[in-house]
């Protein structure tokens, strides 16, 4: 399907998210011709640029981050590009946007339809809100949106208090929250593997299950968005609260009746709400921590607090492990232990299950060599895929066995590149669907999950922020959150 024709308006465009993320994707989505030669983007900030000048910073966003590089379609894409200047903060530049808009409607044939993306730093988007509201431009439902990028609040009341403001000026349906990594394939694959294929459901429950371990890790350390994750207080903020909390409501949630946008969010919303933090069997509830210095593939690199613009002093924690226990049938006493860290050893991204032991040990563990338990992994980046360990005999006279992988691999399967994050969700929200999106009701039980201990933290002057190496897995007080008998994958 292709979108109706449409202007996409981006607040904040002067950012990196737009040169690096939104226009790339755009401009493959029209390679794809996944995009009507009407569609038109507006470039909202406050320097004085031209459109030349906006479209030429663009130019090299596009041959260094789209998967299509550069081509001959940049120069009639690129005409579709305009540079709007003007204050996030005040009406007046709203009335302007909204002439120049109806202008180009008429001039580029996009028939009043609409789609405003917040791109800004989260404390004007307050402002955009009520200004969009005010200046008439939220218009008629049914051709108009607004998509709003994380981090969607700060804490259970202001994610509240933010989904008032958005609701007194747009209906939900109208309402596109972005958690990108929904976008992922292997993440919306997550559901295929479990709903469209009979074997593993039957499975995928405490009976079967042991635990469900969630590993997010990074190589890059904070680059130079210090400013931004100090006042977000690190990880838990940055990537518990909606990258891992989306992870783990795709794994545990219960099928959905319907592919629909709401069906789907109505058991991912079930589920969280049943998810809470959880002590271990040692009275642990989660680990914080700060990389020092360390090395990152042969190279030296610094510690948090020397990197650029980091506030001196600050106790942000680039590194967090936390338990969680989901109250439901299904769930009751698995444990999800969920983790997360900049300038970790290796850049991965998996979701693993690990399921029980068998309930008799028949193979005398002297004479067969230690049984390990099956594991499933789901790989969300970068090696995609998914492979299931089990135990085979070894091809020698004793019962001897090893472990062994079933695996499947997108890139050697598919042969095609996946589609970035981005372009499958800018392609949805123009399409009119929600099914990827984050409800308001959805990123309120993410936010009531992780508060109580975003409060602990903050509110008391608690010394309980850990150190890791820079390319080491993260603290080794991190282990004594599993329980006693569970240990941490090595990845
Ligand atoms: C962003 C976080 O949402 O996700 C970043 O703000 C993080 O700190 C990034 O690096 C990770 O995304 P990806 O797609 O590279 O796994």
């Amino acid at each position: 399907r292709t979108p109706r024709p449409s202007i996409l308006t981006i607040f904040g465009a002067s950012g990196d998210l737009t040169v690096r993320k939104l226009i790339p994707a755009l401009y493959d989505l029209a390679r794809d011709r996944r995009l009507p030669p009407e569609f038109t983007v507006v470039a909202f900030a406050r320097r004085p640029y031209s459109h030349e000048q906006f479209r030429e910073m663009m130019k090299e966003g596009v041959a260094k981050y789209s998967r299509s590089k550069l081509g001959n379609l940049w120069e009639s894409f690129s005409q579709g590009i305009y540079y709007f200047q003007g204050d996030l903060e005040s009406l007046e530049s709203y009335r302007e946007l909204a002439e120049f808009l109806s202008k180009l409607d008429s001039e580029r044939g996009t028939l009043g339809n609409r789609a405003f993306y917040l791109a800004t730093a989260p404390s004007y988007f307050k402002p955009i809100i009520e200004n969009l509201g005010t200046a008439g431009l939220s218009g008629d439902p049914r051709n108009t949106r607004i998509v709003i990028e994380k981090p969607f609040g700060r804490d259970l009341d202001s994610a509240h208090s933010l989904n008032k403001v958005v609701q007194k000026v747009f209906q939900e349906k109208q309402v596109y929250r972005i958690d990108h990594y929904l976008g992922k394939e292997t993440v919306q694959n997550i559901l295929v593997f479990r709903f469209a294929n009979s074997i593993f459901e039957p499975l995928w429950n405490n009976r079967y299950i042991d635990h469900v371990q969630i590993t997010v890790a990074e190589t890059v350390g904070v680059e130079n968005r210090a400013p931004y994750y100090d006042e977000a207080g690190g990880a838990m903020r940055d990537m518990i609260q909606n990258h891992l909390m989306q992870l783990l409501a795709l794994t545990a949630m219960e099928p959905p009746a319907a592919f629909e946008a709401d069906t789907v969010r109505d058991e991912k919303v079930k589920v969280l709400r049943a998810t809470q933090l959880g002590r271990n069997d040692r009275g642990l509830l989660a680990v914080r921590a700060q990389y020092r210095n360390g090395w990152i593939a042969g190279e030296p690199v610094s510690a948090y607090r020397d990197e650029p613009r980091v506030t001196p002093g600050i106790q942000t924690a680039s590194y967090i492990a936390a338990r969680f226990m989901i109250n439901n049938w299904r769930w009751h006493g698995v444990p999800f232990y969920l983790r997360t860290g900049k300038r970790l050893a290796k850049r991965v991204s998996e979701i693993a299950l690990q399921f029980r032991d068998v309930p008799h040990q028949l193979f005398p563990e002297r004479s067969a060599g230690q049984v390990s338990p099956n594991l499933l992994v789901l790989r969300i980046q970068p090696d995609e895929g998914i492979s299931l360990r089990f135990e085979a005999k070894r091809p020698v006279a004793d019962i001897a066995m090893r472990s062994v992988n079933m695996d499947f691999h997108y890139g050697s399967t598919f042969e095609v590149a996946s589609p970035e994050a981005y372009e499958r969700l800018l392609l949805d929200c123009l399409l009119g669907d929600q099914t990827l999106f984050t409800r308001a009701d959805e990123v309120e039980a993410a936010w009531r999950i992780v508060t109580p201990l975003i409060e602990q933290w903050e509110n008391q002057a608690s010394d309980d922020l850990q150190y890791y190496d820079a390319g080491s897995w993260g603290p080794s007080a991190a282990s004594k959150l599993m329980d006693t008998g569970r240990r941490w994958r090595r990845l």
